[in-house]
């Protein structure tokens, strides 16, 4: 049996329940954000580093690095949030690979889990440390949960690259014949993508930064000399790390398989003008741009990544005969209904309210008063998720008792 049978008769033989593209869609949509925030965190962890160890006390860098220890902090968490939508979705069109890479390298993917929670554990350590006048060897904690960090990176590679090529996997799971069940080998690394998509943190810094002092121009103790040094060092940062991130990329342009039509695909080149683009752009870059368009720029250049993976992908995958579209359907429309609902209700009024009230209350300085609109919009989240714990109930019930009684 070829692989490319093995692999079609793997899929999940309950189908999906809605066409398979709409979920490719949203795989693609939801990795943006997950990757977002990767690139924030570990240009945030970088920073913070650099800056702990460039520190007098109450410079400029002691408390930038304050600053970027806690937005590396929370960026972890939602790093981890954001990666379960894509993940849900690769496994949903694109289980037989998933799984195969996962289980092929078994221990790399638990360790995963494990190096996470250490890192995190390490960067809480440093974040509790990280104050005026703070010991100096505290920055190993930080090192460490960097390093970890950046090993994840190299997991989440491996794990998607292995993936991508089918046609290797009978010799990692039975080298010269002997079947190897330890998982313990990370199979395939595709250095220039995995320096690529993980060095896109610095610029990723960079035009947060930017976005940052801007943020605080509201708050008196947010000085305007810091938040200048911010915006300036956030525009260098953003200038020279979409201008190297070229490097990479051209050298990940050109190792693509030959045959495959990818080194000449209008994506990968958009991809290569977007960054140009941003480049060009960071350095004109002048006081009167609004401090939040660098950040939806960059979250332009991720989108064409994000499409460019899957076209990468799916160039790997169609030699062997697997396409998406051929996915078996069982159209569900409850199902799909309640996901859509989920999605936009909770999602947007929930996750609309907490970033609202998040984002107002950090603009003032004290104690802060909900505005009227914040308030109003507090009550309907709650609202919407109290109709929504009911219908899922409902729906729940429903079932079984269909199932069980009828
Ligand atoms: C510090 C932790 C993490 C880092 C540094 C990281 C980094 C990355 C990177 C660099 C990629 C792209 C790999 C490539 O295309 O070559 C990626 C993909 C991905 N990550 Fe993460 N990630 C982390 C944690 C997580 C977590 C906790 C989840 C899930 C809850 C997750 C879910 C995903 C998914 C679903 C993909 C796409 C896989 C695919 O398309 O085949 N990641 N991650």
């Amino acid at each position: 049996m070829d692989i490319g049978t093995v692999m079609n008769t793997m899929r999940d033989p309950a189908g999906v329940p809605a066409h398979p593209v709409l979920f490719q869609g949203l795989m693609i949509l939801t990795w943006i954000f997950h990757i977002a925030f990767v690139h924030l965190t570990l240009g945030a962890a970088g920073l913070a580093i650099y800056g702990f160890h460039h520190r007098a006390t109450g410079n400029d860098w002691e408390r930038l690095s304050m600053a970027m220890t806690k937005v590396a902090k929370v960026g972890v968490s939602l790093l981890i949030v954001l990666g379960v939508a894509p993940l849900l979705f690769t496994q949903v069109i694109y289980d037989p690979q998933w799984y195969v890479s996962n289980v092929l390298s078994g221990r790399w993917a638990i360790a995963f889990i494990f190096t996470l929670i250490v890192g995190y554990c390490s960067w809480f350590a440093f974040y509790y440390a990280n104050h005026e006048g703070a010991k100096k060897h505290i920055g190993i904690f930080a090192w460490i949960a960097l390093a970890l960090f950046c090993l994840d990176g190299l997991i989440m590679h491996a794990l998607s690259y292995q993936a991508l090529l089918p046609g290797q996997w009978m010799n990692w799971y039975a080298p010269g014949g002997m079947v190897d069940t330890s998982g313990s080998a990370l199979h395939a690394i595709q250095w220039p993508r995995y320096v690529f998509i993980m060095g896109l943190s610095v610029p990723a810094v960079g035009v947060f930064l930017i976005a940052y002092a801007h943020y605080f121009a509201t708050r008196s103790d947010r000085e305007p000399e810091y938040r200048q040094f911010a915006r300036s060092l956030g525009q260098r940062l953003a200038y020279w790390g979409f201008s190297v991130s070229l490097i990479p990329l051209l050298v990940w342009q050109l190792i693509h398989p030959s045959g495959a039509g990818l080194t000449a695909h209008p994506v990968g080149w958009l991809l290569a003008l977007s960054l140009v683009a941003m480049a060009y752009w960071m350095r004109r870059l002048n006081d009167r741009t609004h401090g939040y368009l660098p950040v939806a720029g960059g979250l332009g250049v991720l989108a064409v990544l994000a499409l460019w993976r899957e076209v990468v992908r799916i160039a790997h995958l169609k030699p062997f005969g697997y396409d998406i579209t051929t996915y078996t359907v069982h159209v569900d429309w409850p199902s799909t209904l309640l996901f859509f609902t989920t999605f936009i209700g909770l999602g947007g009024l929930v996750g609309g309210f907490y970033l609202t009230l998040l984002y107002r209350a950090g603009r003032v300085q004290g104690l802060y008063t909900a505005e009227r609109f914040v308030a109003r919009l507090g009550t309907g989240a709650v609202a919407v998720l109290g109709v929504w714990i009911a219908v899922f109930f409902a729906y729940g019930i429903a079932i079984w008792v269909r199932n069980s009684f009828l």
